[in-house]
């Protein structure tokens, strides 16, 4: 009975590790979007943190007349707990080198990018929007000191 108990304390510590790894899930999609852009354009040719920074900050004009930018929930320090603007509730951060969850599902990333895309920019971003997006969060690694 005990060497069960610690036989499953052990795997479960071990699960543990591996989901809190490191950011290789990131790194991982940075690369299969930047891939897939090139595809589409032959002169992309790496991911921009620097693009990918603009376009998390850049506000756009939504049908309500309002204006919101990815920063907006996600806050200017992705590597911040976020806040949704609607609602109030916080938001883990979007950086994957303080939340080594994010773009960790495929699945999941698509769905978020397709959701937030369109309810800011109208539409889905683009594979290389996506893969600067990400070179971008992953240069934010120092949470803001609380006030
Ligand atoms: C209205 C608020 C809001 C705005 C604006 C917003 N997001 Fe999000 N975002 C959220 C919430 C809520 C989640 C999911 C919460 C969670 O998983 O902790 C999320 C999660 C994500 C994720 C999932 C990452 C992962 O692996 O878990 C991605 C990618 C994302 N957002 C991209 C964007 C992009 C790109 C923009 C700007 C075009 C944007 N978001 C703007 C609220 C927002």
């Amino acid at each position: 009975m005990k060497k069960t108990n610690i036989l499953i304390a052990t795997l479960l510590g071990f699960a543990a590790i591996s989901a809190h790894a490191d950011v290789t899930n990131a790194v991982k999609l940075e690369k299969k979007y930047a891939a897939f852009a090139k595809t589409a354009n032959p002169e992309y040719s790496s991911p921009s943190a620097v693009d990918g920074k603009f376009f998390f900050n850049r506000k756009i004009k939504l049908a309500n007349g309002k204006e919101a930018a990815c920063a907006s929930c996600h806050t200017v320090n992705p590597a911040d707990e976020g806040k949704h603007i609607i609602t109030g509730k916080p938001i883990k951060p979007l950086s994957p080198t303080v939340n080594y969850k994010r773009f960790s599902d495929v699945d999941k990333v698509e769905e978020q990018f397709t959701k937030h895309c369109n309810d800011i920019i109208g539409s889905d971003c683009t594979a290389a929007e996506k893969a600067n997006y990400i070179a971008y969060l992953l240069t934010e690694k120092t949470p803001s000191t609380k006030q």
